[in-house]
């Protein structure tokens, strides 16, 4: 079935993967959002299937003009608190005045059902988001894919001190961690907004736990060997771990 898919964040990491995916179906065509189209590579601004809005999260009418037509948009935006929550409101409004179906949200994240305001602001909005939703005429999807790994291994995460080969980690390395990758996660949205029966909170996660997860990135590496000293970080017990 011929699909129409909007993209708001056209610019992002995820939005690029969530494009290639849904390009692999012959059947649908893409409209783009972002500010600054002159960062895309040549062969999205050339794709015939391809068409890009320039607008700021916060033009109403370039938004407008942006979903106009689309069965489905999906928000990669990451950016501060007054994008991802003012923004989004923004861009759902455009989405119920142009009689969109349904709207992804900007989560890929941690359970945020699961998580109480204040526990990890960044996510706030994404909660606050999830009650806009519910109360505006259009269907909500949240894909929750727990933490990427590209996002494990980052500096970001605290996790992976590349310099000294070292993991540090929170518990007995036995609890479980939700996690997949850019790609999986993308393939899985391009999936849900394909899927015009797909609404409400959708999960896309491996469930392993912390050696687990190690074992299996480094799946042609000897077994992780767990360090004699427990270092201290942030207040919290950390165990160390060597690779
Ligand atoms: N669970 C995890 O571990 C994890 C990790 C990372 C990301 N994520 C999620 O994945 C999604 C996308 O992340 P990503 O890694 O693809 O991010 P990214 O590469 O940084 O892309 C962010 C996008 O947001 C746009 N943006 C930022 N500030 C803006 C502003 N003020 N006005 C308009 N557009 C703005 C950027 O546009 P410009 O190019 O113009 O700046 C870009 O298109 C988000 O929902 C994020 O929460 C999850």
């Amino acid at each position: 079935m011929a699909q129409t898919v909007g993209v708001a964040g056209f610019t992002g990491k995820f939005a690029s993967c969530v494009v290639k995916s849904l390009l692999q179906n012959p059947g649908v065509s893409v409209r783009g959002f972002c500010r600054d189209p002159s960062k895309l590579p040549p062969s999205v601004t050339a794709s015939s299937r391809i068409h890009i809005v320039k607008g700021e999260f916060n033009d109403k009418d370039a938004l407008q003009s942006f979903v106009t037509g689309t069965d489905v948009v999906i928000c990669c935006y990451l950016g501060n608190p007054e994008l991802m929550s003012e923004g989004q409101k923004l861009l759902i409004d455009a989405c119920v005045a142009k009689n969109v179906p349904r709207y992804i949200a900007g989560d890929f994240s941690v359970d945020i059902t699961n998580i109480p305001y204040g526990a990890l602001p960044p996510k706030d909005p994404c909660k606050d988001i999830m009650k806009y939703l519910e109360s505006r005429d259009i269907q909500g999807i949240h894909i929750l894919i727990g933490v990427f790994m590209e996002t494990f291994w980052s500096d970001f995460m605290q996790i992976w001190d590349p310099r000294q080969k070292k993991l540090s980690y929170w518990g007995t390395g036995h609890e479980i961690w939700e996690s997949t990758t850019y790609g999986t996660a993308a393939d899985y949205t391009a999936a849900v907004a394909m899927d015009t029966t797909a609404v409400g909170t959708q999960h896309c996660k491996s469930t392993t736990t912390f050696f687990e997860l190690v074992c299996e990135e480094k799946s042609n590496s000897n077994s992780p060997r767990r360090s004699q000293k427990p270092s201290r970080n942030r207040g919290d017990i950390r165990q160390g771990l060597r690779l």
